[in-house]
């Protein structure tokens, strides 16, 4: 039995002051949502990591990271390690979003390398798979799929299934409004889990696989009633509370 998550990703949005009315009325509305079978997960921008473990201690929600160097410590200018996102109380980050893939050049062996090192440190990971609406429309998405989840599956197979977790997010549909129908979401999740497991993931049917791309609350239930979608990796409908809350009451129906 897979618990289901939502985590929440802010991407590059946020201050002080509306972070604050956004952490308040999740706050508030967490009791009311009834959403005890669900992992919360927040990942604001790391200058605010700090002030969300300040306003999220005690309700249930874990904070999570966008992002971490691959790296341990030295001179690294501007980058953040993860034994820091541990220090500031994060239990999750995410790892190889297709923003940071596609926008700074990350390919699958520095993913792979980020994923190792966040392990290491005793972090949750969600990792990013997807393909770009140029490879749908070239019929290759299970190709770059498999090479992508390819690059991890062996750190995948060495880890506890409860802190490894893939996020599938179709690149055309994150941010656009489009979200890939429950079937071909879920067409592609299965191909993900049959690749951990043909890629020697033993626990492949206990590894959480998130849908990510223009989830919102009117979409969020349908999604998540297919059998292999887990949750929800979720950016412009996490910075409205009632919305996030509603994706995540979606995900403990479901
Ligand atoms: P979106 O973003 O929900 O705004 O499409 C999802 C993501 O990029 O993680």
């Amino acid at each position: 039995m897979r618990k289901p998550m939502v985590a929440g990703n802010w991407k590059m949005n946020g201050d002080i002051v509306t972070n604050e009315h956004l952490f308040t009325a999740i706050r508030g509305g967490l009791e009311r949502a009834s959403i005890a079978q669900v992992d919360v997960v927040v990942c604001p921008p790391y200058p605010y990591l700090g002030q969300a473990a300040a306003w999220l201690n005690d309700t249930g929600v874990v904070l999570g990271a966008q992002n971490l160097c691959s790296q341990p410590n030295g001179a690294f200018t501007g980058e953040v390690s993860a034994t820091m996102l541990s220090d500031l109380g994060c239990g999750w980050v995410i790892i190889g979003h297709s923003e940071r893939r596609t926008i700074l050049g990350e390919d699958d062996e520095l993913v792979a390398r980020k994923v190792e090192i966040a392990l290491a440190e005793g972090l949750g990971v969600i990792v990013c798979v997807g393909e770009s609406l140029q490879e749908r429309d070239a019929g290759v998405t299970e190709a770059v799929l498999g090479r992508q989840v390819d690059a991890f599956c062996a750190l995948a197979g060495g880890a506890a299934a409860e802190r490894f977790v893939v996020a599938y997010e179709p690149v055309w549909a994150i941010g656009t409004g489009k979200t890939a129908s429950p079937e071909m979401a879920q067409a592609a999740h299965a191909f993900i889990r049959a690749r951990l497991a043909s890629g020697g993931v033993g626990h492949a049917a206990d590894i959480r696989i998130l849908y990510g791309g223009s989830v919102k609350a009117n979409n969020a239930s349908s999604l998540f009633g297919m059998p292999d979608i887990d949750g929800g990796l979720i950016g412009g409908a996490s910075l409205v509370a009632d919305d996030f809350l509603n994706i995540c009451r979606a995900a403990q129906a479901a």
